[in-house]
């Protein structure tokens, strides 16, 4: 049998020369690498890799055609989600169009005003929790990398699922940190074996989901211990999830069980990434960590911070703002096309691989002054107010565009501010040694995690 030839190359790119001899950068530093490659090659690069076609896309009009304008021509049969749903099976993250849909409507009750605004109560009490842990440590070098995993997970289970994850959160934390990395260790690895092979690296996958799944089971439980009265309100997203519908349907124990790992995984990871950045920039940048003090301070000293706060603090949104686009958690974005199509004059044929960086995007000289500087005033216009335009932009994707745009944006937004707000005025933190590496797994951490010296400077 004659073997097909691949299709002639569409855009310019490395050949499968340079690519062998940058394996050692490719594993050092994807995201320098990934910077040389738009460097070199323009918005559209495409890889030398005939099956699928490969290419890595920095225009922000093709993202935001990928993403948003022509997003039905684009799916999620990618190698990337197709490795993560090992861990989270079809959840709403990894679900394909045909069953994205429905899903996305269940819970969606789960993000409206009423339960975002109690997300600032659990903010708040895994905050003190912290710092009491903290409360020895005043001189002391603490891991911030740690001690915002342990933080987010706190958040989500009592915020999404009313579980108490703080005696568990170290080692859920371990689990998803552990098969996340493995996650990215098998799409990386295109001779990595199916998980039915009992490799070393298979093995710690497996006891990884378990970890996981055991702690659904104990969430699962402890509400049929306390299951909604007929007529009341779902609570949370467990209720919402667990919900028998008026025709008698209801999800499946397995289907429940891969929303909330959906939910545990992306919800925890991301926003203790953007935390862990966003203290090891302020260390670095007192000045400002001086104006946030100054909005903060008066905040924390009253009651707060609280979601009625929002509004007081436009500079640490900014703060965050700016903190996503240096550091944006989800550092790739991958879609597979279902149809021909054209991205920025490069013809793209149905089945190529598409992968948008948010980091190349949100470094594009052509839409941002000094973008390597970490400037959160160029998130705010003159009258001191987060500028909505930029957020809204085609330069701006640390959430995702268009229909499948993070389902938690508000909810980490609101978090982040409230860390930020909780925690700047009561803490200084310092560089130990050298910067860390940025280095991209599922999100972007510090290689080796966050150490920084600590002082409090306020009681709770
Ligand atoms: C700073 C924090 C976060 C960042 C940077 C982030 C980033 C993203 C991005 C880029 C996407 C789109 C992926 C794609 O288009 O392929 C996404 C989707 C999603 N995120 Fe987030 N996320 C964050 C926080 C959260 C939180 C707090 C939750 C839940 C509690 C969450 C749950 C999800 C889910 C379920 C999806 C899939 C939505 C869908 O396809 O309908 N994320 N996120």
């Amino acid at each position: 049998m004659a073997l097909k030839r691949p299709a002639p190359p569409t855009a310019p790119g490395p050949t499968g020369g340079v690519m062998l001899r940058s394996i050692a950068e490719i594993r050092r530093d994807p995201l320098a690498f990934l910077t040389r490659m738009r460097g070199e090659f323009g918005d559209v690069v495409q890889f030398p890799i005939p099956d699928p076609p490969t290419y890595l896309v920095s225009d922000p009009e093709a993202a935001r055609r990928v993403l948003v304008t022509n997003a039905r021509a684009y799916g999620k049969r990618t190698i990337q989600y197709t490795t993560l749903s090992l861990v989270t099976g079809d959840g709403l993250l990894t679900a394909d169009t045909e069953q994205w849909r429905p899903q996305r409507r269940l819970v969606q009750p789960a993000f409206h005003h009423e339960s975002l605004e109690l997300v600032s109560v659990h903010v708040r009490a895994a905050v003190d929790r912290l710092l009491d842990r903290w409360r020895d440590r005043d001189g002391k070098v603490v891991d911030l990398d740690e001690a915002m995993m342990h933080l987010a997970l706190e958040v989500v289970g009592s915020a999404l699922f009313g579980s108490d994850l703080s005696a568990d959160a170290d080692r859920l934390a371990k689990a998803t940190i552990e098969a996340l990395d493995i996650v990215v260790k098998k799409a990386r690895s295109p001779l990595s074996l199916p998980m039915g092979f009992p490799t070393p690296t298979n093995l710690v996958l497996r006891r990884a989901v378990r970890a996981l799944d055991n702690a659904v089971d104990a969430m699962l439980a402890e509400r049929t211990r306390n299951p909604l009265v007929a007529g009341q309100k779902p609570r949370d997203m467990l209720d919402l999830l667990l919900a028998v519908h008026d025709d008698g349907s209801a999800l499946s124990k397995r289907e429940v069980r891969n929303q909330v790992i959906t939910f545990i995984v992306a919800g925890h990871e991301t926003v203790a990434s953007a935390l862990t950045w966003a203290w090891q920039l302020l260390a670095t940048h007192p000045q400002v960590w001086d104006r946030l003090r100054a909005e903060t301070a008066p905040v924390a000293a009253e009651h707060g911070p609280v979601f009625a706060d929002l509004a007081r603090l436009p500079y640490t949104a900014a703060v965050l703002d700016e903190v996503l686009r240096l550091y944006p958690p989800a550092w790739l974005i991958t879609r597979r096309s279902l149809t021909d199509d054209e991205l920025a004059g490069v013809k793209v044929a149905a089945g190529s691989l598409l992968i948008v960086s948010p980091w190349l995007v949100h470094r594009h000289e052509s839409l941002w002054v000094d973008p390597e500087q970490f400037r959160p005033e160029r998130f705010l216009d003159e009258a001191g107010q987060r500028r909505r335009d930029l957020v809204a932009g085609a330069g701006y994707l640390p959430f995702g565009a268009g229909p499948r745009l993070c389902i938690g944006r508000d909810m980490a937004l609101l978090e982040g501010v409230l860390v930020l707000a909780a925690l700047a005025p009561r803490i200084e933190l310092s560089p130990v040694g050298a910067a860390p590496v940025a280095m991209p797994l599922v999100t972007i951490r510090p290689q080796g995690g966050l150490p920084l010296r600590l002082r409090l400077l306020m009681a709770k």
